[in-house]
């Protein structure tokens, strides 16, 4: 069982269910021995009048989507959140989509090199081998620094998952055997076949893929232009470390971005030029588990946010409600609307006069 899948599956019912709706969760498919532990668990122990899990595909999801619902929310890819956004449409169903995207990690020079490695190794390859929302997809670096950084993040991943990582049960499998297919192809497009620096073993019948890293990829080739979604990590470089936030910024908005870098001046650049759903400095993915911070997309990654109170927000309406005595009539406000109410009016605007008596409004 994944945890992962639990968390996404589950999270987000906390909000709906404390802010007093009833649910009905649809699992992802692309699991299916978690989709029917779920399915058991929730008709085990919760009330079947307000919670509900339907299972299935595509068929399930339409007749699903053909409901009127007070709110929709999907984690999943793009294509899928199209479909939601469109189908919601028709009943006015707002919808919170939680997408993914190519998820950057700019490695500046001069760091702590071991920890950071070590980092981006717990996001990538630790987390679901790279089958997360927030995993990093992709690195930038400067020319002179790749190689060092390639270096540590060989001798680090040796250190965790052995010499031998195919054989390493703190690797997680490939989901299924579609998703291993796209991710052989993504490694095998002859732009970037030449460009492994590690890893690159697979295990198609056991679905297992190693770590693997590549330096240098094309800008247009397929693994640089779709959510890598695996445990493929490209690196590519620049000549000066700025020149990322423009290669970021001239793609789709991510879901995450990441710096590590000890340069004060490079941090505030970071946090204000660059668009993604959320930010992490000297880290990766550590800032979807702080409660206070809404975790939600922006532009492709996404729309809404959840996660602690954010959830309960995700799923109420904030109603407004004026409760009013029946004093204070001021007759001003009814017609006729002679001279002599517009010059009392108009006086009273360049005293400030309404907003206080506005305040005194509610009973
Ligand atoms: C990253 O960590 C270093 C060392 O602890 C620190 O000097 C630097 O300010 C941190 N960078 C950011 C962006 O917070």
């Amino acid at each position: 069982m994944c945890k992962s899948f639990l968390v996404l599956c589950l999270d987000p019912v906390v909000g709906a269910i404390a802010a007093g709706n009833a649910v009905v969760i649809k699992p992802s498919e692309m699991a299916p021995a978690s989709s029917s532990l779920v399915a058991r668990l929730i008709a085990e122990y919760m009330d079947s009048s307000f919670i509900r899990v339907v299972e299935g595909a595509a068929a399930e999801m339409s007749a699903l989507l053909e409901q009127k619902w007070d709110k929709i929310f999907y984690t999943g890819n793009g294509r899928v959140g199209r479909i939601i956004l469109a189908a919601a449409a028709k009943h006015l169903t707002p919808v919170v989509l939680e997408l993914g995207g190519k998820s950057p990690v700019i490695v500046d020079s001069g760091i702590n090199l071991q920890v950071a490695s070590r980092r981006i190794i717990a996001g990538k390859w630790g987390l679901n081998n790279g089958q997360t929302c927030v995993s990093p997809d992709y690195v930038i670096t400067t020319k002179d620094y790749a190689l060092k950084l390639v270096e540590s993040l060989k001798k680090e991943i040796e250190r965790f998952y052995g010499k031998s990582p195919l054989e390493s049960k703190d690797i997680s499998r490939i989901v299924n055997s579609n998703h291993f297919v796209r991710l052989a192809n993504l490694l095998d497009e002859d732009k970037v076949s030449d460009k492994i620096v590690y890893g690159g073993e697979r295990d198609k019948t056991k679905l297992r893929f190693a770590p693997t890293i590549l330096l240098d990829v094309p800008l247009d080739s397929l693994i640089m232009n779709e959510e890598i979604f695996g445990p493929l990590l490209p690196i590519i470089t620049v000549n000066r470390i700025e020149e990322s936030f423009r290669v970021i910024n001239s793609r789709a908005k991510p879901l995450a971005a990441y710096l590590f870098t000890n340069n004060k001046k490079l941090k505030k650049q970071f946090v204000k030029s660059v668009s993604a759903g959320g930010l992490a400095l000297n880290d990766t993915a550590l800032h979807l588990t702080v409660n206070s911070l809404p975790f939600g997309g922006v532009g492709e990654s996404g729309m809404g946010s959840y996660h602690g109170k954010n959830s309960f927000d995700a799923f109420s309406h904030r109603k407004a409600v004026l409760y009013r005595h029946f004093l204070l009539d001021i007759p001003l406000r009814y017609p006729p609307y002679t001279r002599v109410k517009q010059r009392i009016l108009k006086a009273g605007m360049s005293f400030g006069l309404w907003d206080k008596i506005r305040a005194l409004l509610v009973a």
